[in-house]
């Protein structure tokens, strides 16, 4: 077999990928290791950048997005029971859009089966051959046959655990962390939100973010110790809690409710340098990780995805390859904003165990001059809504 572009990963990135090269008449083969089934019920954060919706509609994928998500304008901080609104459109004209990862992905599937695209799920042994050299290839297991496809370039769109980055040599790759002393344990429940936007809370007890996916869907967050397991959390033990850090009309007004979902997650900001190999692009989670507190993951695949789109684009049609050489270093520019903001956002809500009183202090200052300043809370707007591409 033989294509142009081989996209490992049909998460967010592998997906939007594909059907923006499609669309513009470059050949891709996708290989994902789970099913469609797996990679559709997984819940993720769905706010997205002005950038990411834009890419959508390019994408043609943006009509029930359009039709179905929420334009938010603002947000809310919360702490001490007090809250404060940052609001987007007076601050930066811009908003951002609510509109659950799992209804992306499925808008994304759709459209690659309209255009009879090759999507191969349930794909084993996924390896990457040669890619330093003009001639790459991938090999890997596919209905029990070992397979092996030659192509001109390999998008590693297969997140954090997947091969791509492990592919290139350790000696050329620098990786950059920082893990957080913390998780989110999340509840996904069939209830009114409390609040018509996102709500920020930063409580001595912890963190709290009260999200939704749509009118009857809301998302929850509560910060936890590393060492907690969701079989701790009841129901009930959840929603005490959250009514504790959320302020007080909130929690006097929340509608509780059975949770369909229950899960933790672990924080991390991570980086890896380069996102390129010679043939190998590495492309959203495969190369960066980010603390959800500032709902950037879903959204800088989507940068990755614009850059290398316009990169192979530029190769294939004028025979140019200055895109794809400046492909690294164009994406990591936005990275490393995105990864400072949502250190600053985790930085400064969250309940560090072992922070000192000083830097207790500093974290109340800091809350209180982004109140009380409009160019702190432009300066978090224009972040939050997305820097530009
Ligand atoms: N072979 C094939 N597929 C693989 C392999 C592999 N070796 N390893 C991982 N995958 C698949 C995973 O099953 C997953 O479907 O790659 C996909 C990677 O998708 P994501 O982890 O969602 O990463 P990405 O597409 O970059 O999306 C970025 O969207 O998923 C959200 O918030 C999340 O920040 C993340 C963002
Ligand atoms: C979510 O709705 O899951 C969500 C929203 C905003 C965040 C993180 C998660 O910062």
């Amino acid at each position: 077999m033989r294509t142009q572009v081989v996209i490992i990963g049909g998460g967010p990135a592998g997906l939007l990928l594909s059907q923006l090269l499609h669309r513009q008449g470059i050949e891709t083969l996708l290989l994902e290791r789970q099913s469609r089934d797996y990679v559709l019920a997984r819940i993720r954060a769905g706010v997205l950048e002005t950038g990411t919706i834009d890419l959508l509609r390019e994408a043609g994928v943006g009509e029930r997005m359009d039709r179905e998500g929420l334009v938010h304008e603002g947000i809310y901080l919360a702490t001490a029971n007090r809250g404060f609104r940052i609001d987007f459109e007076r601050l930066t004209a811009g908003s951002v859009m609510v509109y659950g990862q799992t209804e992306l992905t499925l808008d994304l599937y759709q459209a690659r089966d309209a255009m009879d695209a090759i999507l191969l799920h349930e794909v084993e042994q996924v390896q990457i051959h040669d890619a330093d050299t003009n001639a790459p290839y991938v090999s890997f297991i596919h209905g029990g046959r070992e397979q092996r496809i030659d192509c001109d370039f390999i998008a590693g769109c297969d997140g954090f655990h997947g091969v791509s980055r492990k592919t290139i040599p350790a000696s050329l790759l620098r990786e950059f962390e920082r893990v957080y002393p913390f998780g989110w344990l999340g509840v996904l429940s069939q209830t009114p939100p409390v609040s018509d936007e996102l709500i920020y809370a930063s409580h001595e007890r912890g963190f709290a973010l009260c999200s939704m996916r749509n009118p009857n869907l809301s998302r929850y967050y509560l910060q936890v110790p590393l060492q907690d397991s969701v079989e701790q959390w009841s129901d009930d033990a959840f929603w005490d809690e959250l009514k504790r850090r959320i302020p007080h009309d909130a929690a006097d007004s929340i509608v509780t409710g059975e949770s369909i979902e229950k899960s933790i997650a672990p924080l991390r900001s991570f980086v890896a340098e380069p996102m390129r190999w010679g043939r190998l692009f590495l492309c959203g989670d495969a190369a960066h990780i980010v603390p959800p507190t500032g709902a950037k993951g879903l959204n800088l695949a989507a940068s990755d995805v614009f850059y290398l789109w316009q990169a192979l684009r530029q190769y294939y049609q004028d025979n140019d390859e200055q895109g794809i050489d400046n492909y690294s270093a164009r994406a990591l520019s936005r990275v490393w904003k995105a990864e400072r903001f949502s250190w600053s956002m985790t930085r400064l809500l969250h309940h560090f165990p072992q922070q000192s009183s000083f830097d207790q202090r500093m974290q109340q200052a800091d809350i209180e001059y982004l109140e009380a300043s409009v160019a702190a809370q432009t300066s978090l707007a224009e972040n939050y809504i997305g820097l530009p591409y």
